[in-house]
């Protein structure tokens, strides 16, 4: 050990010459002069030293450090060119605010609420169109599409017996009317359950059934809005009332799409589902009168889907497509759903052209018409564009606190290479990446093999204003829109510039 630290100070002649001494001989003096002589080599070679010593620090400012800042640093990069450093522009950008929220605002303000095959979803359209080339996006513009024409018209209720009391409904989408003046009068009988209306099927002839099903999650509940008045019909009633398909409620009921049926139906508030379930539970005949206007017409009205693109440098022709739905039901002013997921999408593509980013492929924002009652937006789409489209984002969860994208027709792999590219949303609190629905407008695109994902958020009261009266731009957050921006922003210019294609 100490004969090596001798080697090392006083190099290989000293250590020679230090061999050849008598080691009995006056140790102490010995040791003081190879100190001596080692004072002078230093002296002598000082400037060697030192510059050793700077060689080496060199070194490890110039390759140690950027490599070890790089490795971790290009694990994006890798994958796609520049993401991390656009991203970080972008969330840059948005904290600063964007015009997401004032959009919603405006568009809401002066259209309203905007159903297919009405005048205030094309003049909203329209609006969009214009705002878009004012944005200097490229290609904007609107392609035609047949859609369903339903029309609302009056439509009240009210239970008659076993006292008066009106009763808020909204008639389903789809539904017909009741034709005669004075509507439908009836005994009614509340189910629980498909299964609860088979076993009391006898009980329902010529009465109006209620469906009373609590809302667990959308997709189990909504099944009763959807196929609850077909079950009835067959049953034999004379009209159908589900109760809303929400979780909470101030007396609002919510409407939705219903399959066609020969009787009228119609949405009821949870409060006054749950009175008659309690008069039905008091053994008490319940007696309602419904009056509904609803028709759909004969003609199929034509609507648009509208978009605008940026323009890829180096493959043009393959599309990162992020969107929403225009349409919206004829209640509330549809800035949740979807009108705020339109504006976050456009605004995500305003921002990408806006900042010079010049992505390597094509970005578009598409605002898909008809996705309420038909989805003929969506399948049109898909059948004009699904060949050039690399990977396609809806965002119609609400434009709430974003955690992230869930994401369909896709493969483990996948999952694996967005996951790694989501971490530069990790401050945005927006980084999850899983397997999930990309979206009633993107199934025509993944159903023709295109992987799809959309935008998560926060949705603990999405259904609580979701096809209601509620549904109004009060309910929106500019800074969680903002955060939807960054979010979508971000994947857009990630998987315009992923290396490569997405592993299948
Ligand atoms: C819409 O319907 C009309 C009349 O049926 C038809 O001529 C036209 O091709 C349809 N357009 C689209 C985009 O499907
Ligand atoms: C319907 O009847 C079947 C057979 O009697 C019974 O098992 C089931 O629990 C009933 N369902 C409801 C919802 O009452
Ligand atoms: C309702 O009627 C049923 C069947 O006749 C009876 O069993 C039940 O006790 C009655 N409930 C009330 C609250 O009167
Ligand atoms: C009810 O709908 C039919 C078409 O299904 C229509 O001819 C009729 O005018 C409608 N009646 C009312 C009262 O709206
Ligand atoms: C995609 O399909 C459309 C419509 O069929 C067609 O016009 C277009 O040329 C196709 N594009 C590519 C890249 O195949
Ligand atoms: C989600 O939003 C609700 C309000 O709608 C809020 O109370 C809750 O804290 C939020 N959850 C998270 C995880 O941010
Ligand atoms: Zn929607």
């Amino acid at each position: 050990m100490i004969d090596s630290v001798k080697y090392s100070i006083l190099g290989e002649q000293e250590i020679e010459h230090n061999l050849l001494l008598p080691q009995h001989i006056n140790p102490n003096k010995h040791s003081e002069s190879l100190f001596e002589r080692a004072k002078k080599k230093w002296k002598s070679n000082w400037r060697c030293y030192t510059l050793l010593i700077v060689v080496v620090l060199l070194l490890v400012a110039t390759i140690v450090i950027p490599v070890v800042i790089l490795s971790h640093r290009n694990k994006t990069d890798n994958l796609s060119y520049k993401c991390e450093s656009y991203s970080k522009d972008i969330i840059d950008a948005t904290m600063k605010g964007t015009l997401a929220y004032s959009r919603i605002a405006t568009m809401c303000a002066l259209f309203g609420n905007r159903l297919s095959g009405s005048t205030a979803l094309e003049n909203a359209i329209n609006w969009v169109e214009q705002e878009m080339i004012t944005d200097g996006l490229a290609n904007v513009h609107k392609e035609p599409v047949n859609v369903t024409h339903w029309v609302r018209g009056n439509e009240y209720a009210s239970i008659q017996s076993p006292y008066f009391k009106k009763l808020n409904i909204l008639g389903l989408g789809g539904s017909i009317n009741t034709t005669s003046q004075d509507g439908i009068t009836g005994e009614v009988l509340v189910v629980t359950s498909f299964d609860d209306l088979t076993n009391n099927s006898a009980l329902a002839v010529g009465k109006i059934v209620l469906f009373n099903v609590v809302f667990t999650d959308y997709g189990t509940t909504v099944q009763y809005r959807v196929n609850g008045p077909t079950a009835a019909a067959k049953a034999g009633a004379i009209a159908c009332l589900v109760r809303s398909i929400a979780p909470y409620s101030l007396g609002n009921p919510h409407t939705g799409g219903t399959a066609t049926t020969t009787i009228p139906a119609a949405a009821v508030t949870l409060e006054d589902a749950d009175l008659m379930q309690g008069l039905q539970n008091l053994n008490q005949t319940i007696v309602v009168n419904l009056y509904m206007e609803a028709q759909t017409l004969p003609d199929k009205a034509v609507s648009h889907n509208v978009m605008g693109d940026v323009i890829g440098s180096d493959l043009p022709d393959e599309v990162v497509v992020v969107g929403g739905h225009i349409d919206s039901w004829d209640v509330g002013q549809g800035a949740m759903d979807d009108g705020g997921g339109v504006m976050v999408a456009w605004e995500a593509v305003r921002l990408i052209k806006a900042l010079g980013i010049v992505p390597r492929r094509t970005i578009r924002v598409v605002a898909w018409t008809n996705e309420e009652n038909g989805a003929a937006g969506g399948a049109n789409y898909a059948l004009l564009h699904a060949n050039e489209t690399f990977f396609s984002i809806e965002t119609d969860g609400g434009v709430t606190q974003p955690y992230g994208i869930g994401v369909q027709g896709a493969s483990d792999n996948t999952i694996k290479a967005l996951s790694d590219l989501g971490e530069v949303l990790k401050g945005v609190g927006s980084d999850q990446v899983s397997v999930g629905e990309a979206g009633t407008d993107n199934y025509p695109l993944v159903a023709a093999g295109v992987p799809g994902g959309s935008l998560l958020t926060n949705m603990t009261q999405y259904f609580w204003y979701h096809h209601s009266e509620g549904d109004g731009v009060d309910k929106l957050d500019s800074v969680e829109m903002d955060k939807c921006v960054a979010t979508l922003a971000t994947w857009l210019i990630c998987l315009a510039n992923f290396n490569g294609a997405l592993p299948q």
